[in-house]
């Protein structure tokens, strides 16, 4: 297992600076280190509450490709868009080549856009341990213990060796795309950045009990460091030390 820490913050503020410099410094030293980063960024509201604040301390976009963890299979400028959500509120802030950003389709089929986006991941980022070698993976917990696309009923795909997979949301029957555990557990770094008060129980759940049967509990990267990003009322279950 690799490298775990868990910060917990007082406001949605404070969360959001916190994780947006802690994002920047990790670009900044991808980029000097290697001239280029590839982050994969996942859909929901709590991406909002950072990504603003990293479009003002972050500018070097031209050397940061963008992929996303999971798509939701809508049109893109459909409101249910992971990838509409991130333009509206993120891509439109900042300075970054188009060839930069690359977008789940999810306008086509399923599974056959499961498989192009793996080909597209694998013109772009390196491959490591034979999966994507990703820079930086930013993820957020459902209060079913989902994360990305990757739901409860879905616990093969952290022994897949695919890089994407077509899956469906149990609740709604709303089909998604989604990178697979396997990759997810290959980056170098990934973040749960979790808040609210309906998280409290299964971040407890996750980092208390070491519960491993929730997707999220089985974020574990094999060589990478995961970091938590907590706020108060998502940590108000924690008996953090
Ligand atoms: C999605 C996301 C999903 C999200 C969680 C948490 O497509 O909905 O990728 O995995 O991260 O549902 O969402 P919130 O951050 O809005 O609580």
């Amino acid at each position: 297992m690799g490298k775990r820490s868990v910060k917990k913050f007082d406001s949605l503020k404070t969360l959001a600076i916190s994780v947006a410099k802690t994002i920047s410094n990790k670009l900044n030293s991808f980029t000097a280190e290697k001239g280029s980063a590839n982050i994969a960024l996942s859909g929901g509201s709590t991406p909002q509450l950072y990504l603003e604040r990293l479009s003002k301390v972050f500018a070097k976009w031209q050397k940061v490709h963008i992929f996303w963890c999971d798509e939701r299979c809508v049109p893109p400028n459909n409101a249910e868009s992971n990838y509409n959500t991130i333009k509206e509120n993120f891509l439109q802030l900042i300075d970054i080549p188009s060839i930069n950003i690359h977008r789940i389709r999810g306008e086509d089929e399923p599974e056959a856009e499961a498989e192009r986006y793996s080909y597209e991941i694998l013109d772009w980022v390196p491959v490591e341990n034979g999966l994507p070698l990703f820079d930086l993976i930013l993820l957020g917990v459902g209060a079913d213990g989902h994360t990305a696309s990757i739901f409860p009923d879905r616990m093969d795909l952290f022994e897949s060796e695919r890089i994407c997979a077509a899956a469906v949301q149990p609740i709604t029957g709303q089909k998604r795309i989604t990178l697979t555990g396997s990759v997810i557990n290959n980056a170098k770094n990934i973040f749960m950045v979790v808040s609210g008060e309906e998280k409290a129980m299964i971040v407890k759940e996750i980092l208390e009990n070491e519960n491993i049967d929730y997707p999220a509990g089985r974020i574990n990267p094999v060589n990478g460091k995961l970091e938590w990003f907590l706020d108060k009322n998502a940590a108000s279950m924690l008996h953090l030390k």
